[in-house]
């Protein structure tokens, strides 16, 4: 299943992220791509505050990975830019942060190919004009059954 949204601005983008996370109700696999800039930790961000947390989130550019343990859920933001090596993440203990309670946001998802589990859904960032400023294109491709009743809540 496929949806695209769009949004104008980063404001739109971290709607988007709070309309995500009523429907993933904290769990699951999602894969960020899309280049450097294209809106990834905005959206995350939107996620993030969708369940609960307040105050700032910014990319585990460095750390790889960021915590959150929310009232409701528990949320790992994955930032792989600066992987390396997939290797790193067996060192890092990576299979403990996708946990079938828990929800996992992952940047850049190719740099840890191909150690990584199946994702629920994959969004895609592009830029896309909005008049004279550009905005954003969201398009959301589920790939397992839970990603299709997550993006069936969305459109239902
Ligand atoms: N839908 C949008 N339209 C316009 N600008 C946006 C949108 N979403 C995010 N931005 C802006 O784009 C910039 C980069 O966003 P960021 O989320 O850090 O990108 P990424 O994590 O993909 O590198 C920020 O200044 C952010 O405010
Ligand atoms: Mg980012």
């Amino acid at each position: 299943m496929n949806l695209v949204w769009t949004a104008a601005d980063a404001d739109a983008m971290e709607d988007c992220g709070r309309r995500l996370a009523q429907a993933c109700a904290g769990h699951g696999i999602i894969f960020l791509h899309g280049e450097l800039g294209a809106g990834k930790t905005t959206l995350t961000r939107g996620i993030l505050h969708g369940l609960g947390h307040v105050g700032a989130v910014k990319s585990p550019t460095y750390t790889l990975v960021e915590p959150y343990e929310l009232a409701g859920a528990t949320v790992f933001h994955f930032d792989l830019y600066r992987l390396l090596d997939p290797e790193e993440l067996e060192l890092m203990g990576y299979r403990d942060y996708f946990r079938s309670d828990a929800l996992a946001l992952v940047e850049w998802p190719v740099r840890g190919e191909p150690l990584l589990p199946l994702p629920d859904l994959e969004l895609t960032l592009t830029p896309c004009p909005f008049g004279a400023v550009m905005g954003r294109r969201i398009e959301l491709q589920s790939r397992t059954p839970y990603g299709v009743e997550i993006l069936s809540r969305l459109t239902g």
